[in-house]
């Protein structure tokens, strides 16, 4: 493992930006290999070295695990003319190698899983896992049961065969029909196709689930934060990774 400068490691590990790495060494918080280190230029070995902040031992995570709200206008791409998912992230969780694992439509809005873990993103998004993707979905008019049964069995477009989705209508106080859907497979449009198929628009759309983990509500459209292990984990073990 190559050596790096302690306050990058803190930053990178920690989500805070550099200079709160260098305060907190200034407020002797860290230690490493048993001493206080107060020099940000320390060179550590993120593997080897034992790094504690407050006495406790800061885990090396390899890759970046990070959940996004994705706001409406934002492209879930790494580089695009446009603004990115990877842009809009915080400084201190920026680092190169990150990329969104599925895409979403400019316009729809939601969980976007940013990660630099090219095999975790591969398990989630290949066609043979059938991961669950779960959004809610606004639509122009009230979608009719036999609409409803034609995308719960599989919708067929033309010579395109859709995966059944389950599909439930929510309930509502006021304003456009709105419906949970579950789709396993994640083809371009496809949901605004789904129903444009049927001569219904799709008003708005979130994506709310990844694989049964869903999206924090206390992010507020354009934040991102870390997933912490445990989501990590139950992400992993839902989809066998
Ligand atoms: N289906 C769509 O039509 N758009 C998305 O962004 C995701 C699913």
């Amino acid at each position: 493992m190559p050596m790096m400068r302690l306050d990058k490691f803190l930053s990178s590990q920690l989500a805070i930006s550099r200079t709160d790495a260098k305060k907190m060494l200034r407020q002797k918080r860290i230690s490493v290999n048993g001493a206080v280190a107060i020099k940000p230029e320390l060179q550590v070995d993120p593997c080897a070295d034992s790094i504690l902040l407050d006495g406790r031992v800061i885990a090396y995570r390899q890759f970046l695990y990070i959940m996004q709200n994705k706001p409406a206008g934002v492209v879930s791409a790494s580089a695009d003319g446009s603004v990115t998912v990877i842009d809009i992230l915080p400084q201190e969780l920026k680092r190169p190698g990150l990329f969104p694992a599925g895409r979403l439509d400019k316009d729809t809005t939601g969980f976007v899983l940013i990660t630099d873990d090219g095999a975790f993103a591969h398990s989630l998004l290949s066609p043979v896992r059938h991961v669950e993707k779960t959004y809610v979905v606004t639509l122009e008019r009230e979608a009719t049961m036999e609409e409803i049964e034609e995308i719960r069995k599989g919708i067929r477009i033309g010579e395109e065969q859709f995966r059944p989705a389950k599909l439930r209508p929510l309930v509502q106080t006021d304003g456009l029909p709105q419906y949970e859907i579950i789709l396993t497979e994640g083809r371009y449009h496809q949901i605004k196709r789904m129903f444009g198929s049927q001569g219904n628009a799709v008003c708005a759309l979130r994506r709310v689930q990844i694989g049964g983990l869903s999206l924090d509500p206390s992010l507020r459209p354009g934040e991102s934060r870390l997933m912490t292990d445990e989501e990590i984990r139950l992400l992993a073990i839902r989809q066998n990774i």
